[in-house]
């Protein structure tokens, strides 16, 4: 069994430096500088890294929880430890979030062409309820998938 552990990220220049490394080798449309900071200062958001047993950084996740919504608005984990259940686990970190803050709805949105993303998703139960098309460049269409959460 693979040892994580999830971390919440405080706001330290240091910090958005970690996230940015990350958010890069699994983003092509990664976040600038100044947008994880608006992440930090965004008070509906939560930022998580995952850290393996050597204290590597090996994946991250943001989240915003507003009213009874929580939405899913970056998940990753690093290609070297991808399909080892890693990704569930930050779901199940979700789940704990949802269960705490009465959270009746989780919400993301998704290229349609991620095929591993949207596997995931479903796998972990989420359904399409719209298709924005054209959303992040001409025939880049976005996902937007749901699960009701009591
Ligand atoms: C999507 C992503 C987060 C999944 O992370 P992961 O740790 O590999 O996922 P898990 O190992 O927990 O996978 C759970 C299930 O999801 C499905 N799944 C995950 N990756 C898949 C893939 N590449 N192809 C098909 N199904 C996949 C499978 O059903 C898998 O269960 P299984 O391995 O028992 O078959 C990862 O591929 C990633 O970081 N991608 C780059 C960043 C990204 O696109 N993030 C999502 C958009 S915000």
């Amino acid at each position: 069994m693979f040892q994580a552990e999830i971390k919440p990220v405080e706001y330290t220049k240091n910090n958005i430096h970690v996230l940015q490394l990350l958010d890069r080798s699994l983003f092509n449309n990664s976040w600038s500088e100044e947008q994880w900071k608006h992440e930090f200062d965004n008070s509906f958001t939560s930022i998580y890294i995952m850290t393996n047993k050597s204290d590597n950084n090996i994946g991250f996740m943001t989240v915003s929880t507003i009213d009874q919504t929580l939405e899913i608005r970056k998940i990753g984990i690093l290609l070297p430890y991808q399909r080892q259940g890693l990704a569930s686990i930050f779901m199940n970190k979700v789940y704990q979030l949802s269960k705490e803050n009465n959270i009746q709805r989780i919400i993301l949105e998704v290229n349609e062409k991620n095929n591993p993303a949207v596997m995931f998703y479903k796998k972990s139960g989420f359904q399409i309820f719209n298709q924005r098309r054209n959303y992040y460049a001409p025939d880049q269409n976005a996902l937007c998938m749901q699960k009701y959460f009591c």
